[in-house]
C-alpha cells in the first residue's frame, strides 16, 4: 500500500534535507520504492537526490517548449537508488500536475 507523506513548515527548517535525506534512506535501507514531489520554485526538493544540480521543471518546459513535451518521462528523473524526482516548479504547478500529467503515476 502507497503512502503519502508531506514535508511542510516554515522557510529554512530543513524540510528539503529532511526530506532527500529519508527518501535515500528509505530506499537504501529498506528497498523502497519513492517518489518525490517537490513544489519549491528553488527546485531545491530533489536536488540531492539527483547529485547537487535543480532539475529542470514542467513549468519552465510549460513556459519554453510547450504543453505537448510535458511527459512523465521528460519530467521525472532518477540518480540515486532509482527515486523519482519531479519538481513542479510552483505550487499551482503542483495541484496541476497531480491532477493531470502525474495523476496515474502517482495512484500507484
Ligand atoms: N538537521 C540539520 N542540521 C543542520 N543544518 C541543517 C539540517 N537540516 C538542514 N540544514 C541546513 O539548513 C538550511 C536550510 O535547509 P533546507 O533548505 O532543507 O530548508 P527548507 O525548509 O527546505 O528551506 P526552504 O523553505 O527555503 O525551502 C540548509 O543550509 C541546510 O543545509
Ligand atoms: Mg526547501
Amino acid at each position: 500500500m502507497p503512502r503519502k507523506v508531506a514535508f511542510y513548515g516554515k522557510g529554512g527548517i530543513g524540510k528539503s534535507t529532511t526530506q532527500q535525506n529519508t527518501a535515500a534512506a528509505m530506499a537504501y535501507f529498506y528497498d523502497q520504492e519513492i517518489f518525490i514531489h517537490g513544489c519549491d520554485p528553488k527546485a531545491d526538493c530533489t536536488r540531492l537526490i539527483l547529485g547537487g544540480k535543480p532539475q529542470e521543471t514542467p513549468m519552465d518546459m510549460l513556459r519554453e517548449k510547450g504543453a505537448e513535451k510535458i511527459t512523465n518521462d521528460a519530467v521525472i528523473r532518477r540518480e540515486f537508488r532509482d527515486i523519482q524526482c519531479v519538481e513542479s516548479g510552483e505550487p499551482c504547478g503542483w495541484m496541476q500536475l497531480s491532477f493531470l500529467t502525474l495523476k496515474p503515476l502517482m495512484r500507484r
